[in-house]
């Protein structure tokens, strides 16, 4: 039997780890301020402004599952020292500018690199910039909201994260879950990276492309697009079946029947706010995994071409 790497910096379950936020936005921030006020060492990343605001006031959260309180934070515009995880909570956008305040070299060669991105092809990018074996990709079921530099909402009565990574030792993942757990957010780890990814994905992508392309909360989309809602998520679970991924458009249906009316998706919400959606990383990679695995994907092709034709 071969003996797992040993890391670096030998922890025990409860021992406080040394955390990055790159990102402190509305999943970062949330984040960052619960592993600080659980007694783990937390530095954030982010731009000047927002570096300042988090080092004089820290990061207030209110949050009716965590309550309302104000977590201390170091905080800087780049990655300085080794840290036992990175995590990373930027939008998909911005993710090619904001890693550059993490220098692999600073970062140090043991540390997990843990993005919380929606998405699926993040992870490969990752891969190539840092050590790829400490890349641990991480699903976060929550709805979060980063309202000021430094102000957090925490709005679902839930948060929920799946942490996986195939090539990372297991050990290592169940450390930062213990420690992600015993901060708040029900924490597992999940063995299998694509389907993990692919679950989200399958859900996310039928909801947020077509509230936003429609405009509409999603009961008047599964009401008035019922057709197109339920040929878009048959499309969207033939392309994660073929990708390794799970695939029951009748349950994802089902899931979305089961939400309120009135709930909107984060990619709606960015384009009423007129900022830059996350399209690529899920219509775009749809396409590309579809056409990657000769899938038809006409509805997906459409909205996508919609939604970029309408400027975004
Ligand atoms: N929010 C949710 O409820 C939720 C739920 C599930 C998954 N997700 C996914 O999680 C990811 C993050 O989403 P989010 O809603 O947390 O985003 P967000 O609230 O917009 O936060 C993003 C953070 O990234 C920072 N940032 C932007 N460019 C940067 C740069 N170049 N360098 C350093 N920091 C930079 C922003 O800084 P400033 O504060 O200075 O603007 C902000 O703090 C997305 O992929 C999203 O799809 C979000």
């Amino acid at each position: 039997m071969t003996a797992q790497r040993t890391t670096a910096r030998q922890t025990t379950a409860n021992d406080p780890l040394t955390v990055a936020v790159l990102g402190p936005g509305g999943i970062g921030g949330l984040l960052a301020a619960l592993l600080s006020r659980a007694g783990h060492r937390v530095v954030c990343l982010g731009g000047d402004e927002t570096a300042e605001a988090l080092r004089t006031n820290g990061i207030q959260v209110r949050s009716a599952r965590f309550g309302d309180f104000t977590a201390q934070v170091e905080a800087d515009t780049e990655l300085r020292e080794p840290v036992d995880a990175c995590l990373i909570a930027v939008k998909a956008t911005a993710l090619d500018a904001a890693l550059t305040r993490v220098p692999p070299t600073a970062l140090g060669d043991d540390a997990l690199i843990v993005p919380f991105l929606n998405g699926v092809e993040h992870p490969a990018a990752l891969r190539a910039r840092y050590r790829p074996e400490r890349v641990a990709p991480a699903v976060i079921r929550a709805e979060s909201t980063r309202v000021a530099p430094g102000q957090i909402e925490h709005a679902s009565p839930f948060a929920e994260i799946d942490l996986t990574g195939d090539t990372v030792p297991r050990d290592r993942l169940d450390a930062l879950a213990h420690a992600l757990d015993t901060a708040g957010p029900s924490t597992r780890v999940l063995p299998d990276e694509t389907a993990a990814l692919w679950a989200k994905m399958s859900f996310l992508a039928p909801f947020a492309l077509l509230t936003t392309r429609h405009a509409l909360p999603l009961g008047d989309v599964r009401t008035h697009h019922r057709e197109q809602l339920t040929s878009l998520v048959e499309e969207t679970a033939a392309v994660s079946r073929a990708c390794g991924g799970p695939a029951d458009p009748t349950q994802a249906l089902a899931r979305y029947d089961a939400f309120p009316p009135g709930m909107k998706s984060s990619m709606q919400r960015d384009a009423e706010a007129g900022r830059p959606l996350e399209l690529d990383a899920i219509g775009g990679a749809l396409l590309r995994a579809a056409e990657h695995h000769g899938i038809p994907a006409p509805v997906t092709t459409g909205l996508v071409r919609e939604l970029r034709e309408a400027g975004h």
